[in-house]
């Protein structure tokens, strides 16, 4: 794909410009600790790019869901001291993202300072993306960069709206979530392999029907198996399952068929009598013999190994979503078992892995492989709403014309 966005290179000379660059900062916290601070990592290199060029930047962020009210228990302020940490510079914090007392904040900052504004999402406007709060925006800042992938499939004021009113480019972890989206399913080399896990279909229709036109092989696990296990005719036992939507599942082997996509479901699964770490009833047992009084916790060894032996004959592989009941011992192990033989086709050279969304990328780490995945995605919902063929607002507002 010819990259249609802007990017730092092209900035031109921005010493003594006032940068206005939306950052993803919406990171876990407990007891005022990041919890996970991966998102803030991958705002580093745009940031300290851009105060090494001289530009005064200007962070602007949403954090939780406030609804367009001041909640001081959503204040931003806190994550400065972690965040200056671990950019390992000062980070100053305004205590509005516009208006006057903004203004004045950014009017005292100097080439290659760095501030933290205020929750976006104080603002009513932000969410509607209201012209009026993105005119306030937009007179803090000479440029627009927008480097947050993970909220891209919001349309709101920092997002989107920003980017038709000022000189718009994409950030450094924006440009390296979208080439390796690209690779993924863009213009990935095939054949292409998708993991698709996680407890619910009706979460996932959308994807699942969107990738079994563009891969090769879909693999599906986690809780949503049993829903096309069930519309197999397989007797799933108490597992979680949305009988309700064995119909659709029919629809989804049926366009997998005509596209010539093959799914890959387990023909052996772990099953216990209770959701336990290791209950005494756990078992491993084929597809078909499943007690009524049994759950599906988990894909079996086979089926892991045949997984194993589908993903060594593809180039290209895009996962989102656990197999089994990863949190919970020994639930673990197919999710466990399948991402290192991703990893390790991935440091062969063989495969280009990209993975993302919610639970995912907690469950790479816990195989100790999310590192060795040619990229791992920051983002969640936007990470879904991408494997639905969609058209994310904050990506195409970067297009250029
Ligand atoms: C996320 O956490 O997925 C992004 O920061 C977007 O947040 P949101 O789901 O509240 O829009
Ligand atoms: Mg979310």
């Amino acid at each position: 794909m010819p990259r249609n966005f802007k990017t730092l290179d092209d900035m031109g000379d921005i010493a003594g410009k006032r940068v206005l660059v939306r950052e993803d900062l919406n990171v876990p916290m407990a007891d005022g600790q990041v919890t996970d601070d991966t998102r803030l990592r991958a705002t580093i290199p745009t940031v300290t790019e851009l105060a090494d060029k001289g530009a005064i930047v200007l962070i602007l962020a949403h954090f939780g869901r406030p609804k367009g009210e001041r909640n001081p228990e959503m204040s931003l302020a806190p994550l400065v001291r972690p965040y200056s940490n671990l950019l390992g510079r000062e980070v100053r914090f305004v205590g509005d993202c516009a208006g006057e007392e903004a203004e004045e904040a950014v009017a005292t900052l100097k080439a290659g300072d760095i501030a933290v504004l205020e929750n976006t999402r104080f603002h009513k406007g932000e969410e509607k993306n209201d012209p009026e709060l993105v005119d306030a925006m937009a007179k803090l800042g000479d440029f627009y960069v927008n480097d947050a992938f993970s909220a891209a499939h919001r349309a709101h004021a920092s997002t989107e709206g920003l980017a038709h009113r000022l000189p718009a480019f994409a950030g450094r972890q924006m440009e390296a979530e979208l080439d390796a989206l690209d690779k993924a399913l863009g213009n990935p080399e095939h054949p292409v392999a998708a993991v698709v896990g996680g407890a619910k279909v009706s979460t996932k229709l959308d994807v699942l029907e969107h990738l079994v036109a563009q891969v090769d092989h879909l693999i599906i696990g986690g809780g949503m198996a049993n829903t096309f296990l069930a519309a197999r005719g397989v007797n799933v036992g108490k597992s979680l399952c949305e009988h309700e939507l064995t119909g659709e599942a029919n629809g989804i082997f049926d366009a997998a068929d005509q596209a010539g996509c093959t799914i890959h479901l387990p023909y052996d699964v772990v099953v216990a009598k209770e959701f336990a770490a290791n209950p005494p009833s756990v078992r491993t047992v084929n597809v078909h013999e499943v007690a009524a009084d049994e759950m599906i916790l988990d894909v079996g060894p086979a089926a892991v190994e045949a997984l194993a032996d589908v993903l060594k004959t593809c180039r290209t592989l895009v996962w989102n979503g656990p197999l089994g009941a990863f949190e919970v011992p020994p639930f673990d192990a197919a999710t466990v078992a399948l991402a290192k033989t991703a990893a390790a086709l991935t440091k062969e050279g063989s495969l280009v892995s990209v993975a993302g969304g919610g639970d995912t990328v907690a469950a790479l780490n816990h195989a100790g492989v999310a590192g060795d995945f040619t990229f791992v995605s920051t983002a969640g919902g936007a990470f879904l709403e991408w494997m639905e063929g969609r058209t994310l607002p904050g990506v195409a507002a970067l297009e250029r014309e």
